[in-house]
């Protein structure tokens, strides 16, 4: 069988053009990791600089977004993904990286991208906790989930490379 015969298609996960984040637009690409360090299902942070970016293998291909949740700033590099769906480790809350959707809020609560106010967590049947008095509670309540913005992506000789900002 020829090498072009075997050659593996990588599928790289689209994005919305209006979603492409700030400094990306005609930004070089960088190597980022071997594909083959990449299975379907894994995720990897890769630094440039101080700007961390999350590199994900989505069952509907390969994207980079901020390694940074958006809801509150956590790694998502060190959460879970399950399909095209990143949990985050630090409220639980869970992000459909093909749709930008949010899958489940954060245990804190607080605006979706669309500014509609989800109250903190509770259990099944139960009613939600009263959020204390205070700046603290305040601020839980007015953070905003922000959408996924995204790096344009290409694989090269067998590396994910991704179009970052110097
Ligand atoms: S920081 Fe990720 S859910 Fe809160």
């Amino acid at each position: 069988m020829s090498r072009a015969t075997i050659r593996r298609v990588t599928t790289l996960l689209p994005f919305n053009p209006s979603l492409l984040a700030p400094g990306a637009s005609g930004a070089p690409f960088r190597p980022a990791v071997p594909l083959a360090a990449l299975p379907a299902g894994a995720m990897c942070r890769v630094s440039f600089g101080d700007h961390d970016i999350l590199v994900a293998h989505t069952d509907l291909g390969i994207c980079a977004v901020d390694d940074r949740c958006p809801h509150m700033a956590a790694p998502l590099s060190i959460g879970g993904l399950e399909g095209c769906v990143v949990a985050c480790p630090l409220h639980s809350g869970r992000f459909d990286l093909a749709s930008g959707d949010v899958v489940q809020m954060p245990t804190t609560g607080g605006l979706r991208p669309d500014g509609t106010y989800e109250p903190v967590w509770a259990p099944p049947g139960r009613e939600p906790k009263e959020d204390p008095p205070g700046l603290k509670a305040e601020a839980r309540r007015l953070t905003r989930i922000r959408r996924f913005r995204y790096y344009p992506v290409r694989v090269s000789n067998g590396v994910i490379e991704v179009a970052a900002p110097a």
